[in-house]
């Protein structure tokens, strides 16, 4: 059976593909750790679209062999993944050399770790068919380092340059590759990075879902999602990388951090 695999479907930007593609008639295969929250989401889509497989796996992908196992139920589940999507991951706030080490790094396996093993487990029967397509959620994060989101905006830059790449080398295998790059959406991810403040001008979730399947529609390499978010980092291009660094520093600095910055 073709489905469209979703991972971080529990909420969110994950959770809005599900339905948007559901919603198209598309089966879908939902993974995040809360399986509750997944079962309801295919209960609803399964009882909204009557012709509609929507199926909930429940998985910790930050786990070292979580891809792995996830690959081999989607085969025992005799599902041929025509469409993966990479979205599962969340970021933390705050002095990288006061954050937990062991969180850090959990951060990068599931945004960096997770998200190449499953692109390799699944481009490689996408090539075969020659049919296929992988959305890898980066961030406008992605375009700029963000201190006191160090870490995160770091995995976000390799999750931009690693899907470039594979836009590149797989296009002539069929396989279309598309970084989507939001910028602040309404969604868990900051109380789920512990920050204390949301910034502003934000997004809707679906709005974002939209830019991105129209973009994978244009087969674009990667897409920005807001005019406003695609004008900030085009204009950050034309100022020394330190300024963008500092004004990045300023906006997403702590309350609790002290500013006794050196210039
Ligand atoms: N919101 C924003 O402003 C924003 C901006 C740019 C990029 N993004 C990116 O968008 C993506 C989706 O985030 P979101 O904004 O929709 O936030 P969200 O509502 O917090 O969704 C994150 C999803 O990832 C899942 N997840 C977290 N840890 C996991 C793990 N170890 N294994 C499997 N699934 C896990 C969560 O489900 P469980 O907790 O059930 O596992 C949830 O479904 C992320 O990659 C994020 O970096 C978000």
């Amino acid at each position: 059976m073709k489905a469209t695999l979703i991972t971080g479907a529990s909420s969110g930007i994950g959770e809005v593909f599900a339905r948007r593609l559901a919603a198209r008639g598309e089966n879908v295969v939902l993974v995040a750790r809360s399986a509750e929250k997944l079962n309801a989401i295919c209960n609803e889509l399964g009882r909204a679209h009557g012709d509609v497989v929507a199926q909930a796996l429940a998985f910790d992908l930050s786990e070292a062999d979580a891809p792995e196992r996830l690959f081999a139920e989607t085969e025992r589940r005799g599902l041929e993944v025509e469409t993966l999507i990479n979205n599962a991951g969340f970021g933390s706030q705050g002095e990288f050399a006061t954050l937990e080490l062991a969180r850090e790094l959990n951060m990068i396996d599931l945004n960096i770790k997770a998200l190449v093993a499953l692109t390799h487990l699944y481009l490689a029967p996408m090539r075969e068919r020659r049919r296929g397509a992988i959305i890898n959620v980066a961030s406008t994060a992605a375009f700029q380092a963000v201190p006191y989101m160090t870490t995160y905006a770091a995995t976000k830059a390799f999750v931009l340059s690693f899907s470039e790449g594979l836009w590149e080398e797989n296009r002539a295998h069929g396989v279309r590759v598309l970084a989507l790059c939001p910028g602040v959406t309404t969604t868990n991810f900051f109380a789920a990075a512990q920050m204390d403040f949301t910034p502003p001008g934000a997004q809707s979730p679906e709005a974002v879902v939209d830019t991105a399947l129209s973009a994978l529609e244009r087969g674009r390499a990667h897409v920005i999602s807001g005019w406003g978010n695609y004008l900030r980092t085009q204009a950050e291009r034309l100022v020394p990388r330190s300024v963008v660094t500092r004004v990045a520093g300023s906006l997403f600095r702590p309350r609790t951090v002290k500013t006794e910055v050196q210039s």
